[in-house]
């Protein structure tokens, strides 16, 4: 069979619970990544980088659907236009985009970017779905542990998050690629807020860690989002079931 779903990002964190989930409902996905892979298993990947441009037009070529999970922390913008006008030239009937909660709201580089990557998706012309999921538990893991390497954790006291499991957010994109062009989705968060302050006590103590944690103003903009809690979705999103508790017990051993 040969592939109609291109997933852009399939090696990443999300891309890489992604795949097997393709397979599972038998689907062959085409993956396109920046290095080389051997071919097999149903998955076939092609090179490419959305960001120069090399490789995208054999990348969409024949595909039906794209599941665009490619990203990294700047140049979201500029690649999904790359991918988008690929698609759109190809014949591409379905384009599934993974943003992040908040985006319209969060006046920080990252979530700009990817709100006008959302924006180019909807404008795109091609019929078009886009889930925004909240933080996975591997992204908040490995921000904490980062912070954690310093002798005194410095946590904006104001910030709060609701992480979600990456597994669950597959599994959904992978139901949305599936399913009919939907437009913009519920988005998708973990069950639980925790402020930074709890999530960061959860992770020095699932890695037998000991750290002070100074609490540290967050001025601005920014800062007033994060008080307010406009960064999380607490009405009409899509819950997961996985606690950040429950990742921890299983990532920390
Ligand atoms: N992490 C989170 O907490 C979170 C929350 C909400 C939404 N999201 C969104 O979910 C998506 C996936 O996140 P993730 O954490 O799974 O990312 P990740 O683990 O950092 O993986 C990034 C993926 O993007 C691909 N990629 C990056 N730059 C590329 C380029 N120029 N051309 C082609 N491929 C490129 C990489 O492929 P190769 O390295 O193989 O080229 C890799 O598969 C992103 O769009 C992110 O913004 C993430």
């Amino acid at each position: 069979m040969t592939a109609s779903i291109l997933v852009t990002g399939g090696t990443g964190t999300l891309g890489r619970h992604v795949i097997p989930l393709l397979l599972e409902a038998g689907h062959k996905p085409r993956v396109l990544s920046r290095t080389a892979h051997a071919s097999g298993d149903g998955v076939e990947y092609v090179t490419g980088d959305l960001l120069t441009g090399e490789g995208i037009d054999a990348a969409v070529d024949g595909i039906e659907t794209v599941l665009h999970l490619a990203g990294d922390a700047k140049g979201d913008d500029k690649s999904t236009r790359a991918l988008l006008t690929a698609a759109s030239a190809a014949g591409v009937r379905h384009i599934v985009y993974i943003s992040v909660v908040a985006a319209d709201k969060v006046p920080l580089g990252y979530f700009k970017v990817k709100l006008a990557a959302e924006r180019m998706v909807a404008e795109s012309g091609l019929p078009w779905t886009t889930l925004r999921a909240a933080q996975f538990h591997e992204f908040a893991f490995t921000v904490i542990g980062k912070m954690a390497k310093l002798p005194v954790l410095p946590i904006p006291g104001v910030m709060r998050l609701q992480p979600v499991d990456s597994r669950e957010v597959a599994a959904r994109m992978v139901e949305l690629t599936l399913g009919e062009p939907a437009g913009q989705v519920p988005d998708m968060v973990g069950p639980t807020v925790y402020t930074l302050t709890e999530a960061a006590r959860g992770y020095l103590q699932a890695v037998g860690k000991r750290r002070p944690i100074m609490p540290v103003p967050m001025p601005g903009k920014a800062g007033r989002v994060y008080r307010d809690g406009e960064n999380l979705t607490t009405e009409g999103a899509t819950v997961g079931e996985r606690t950040w508790e429950a990742f921890l017990a299983e990532r920390a051993v």
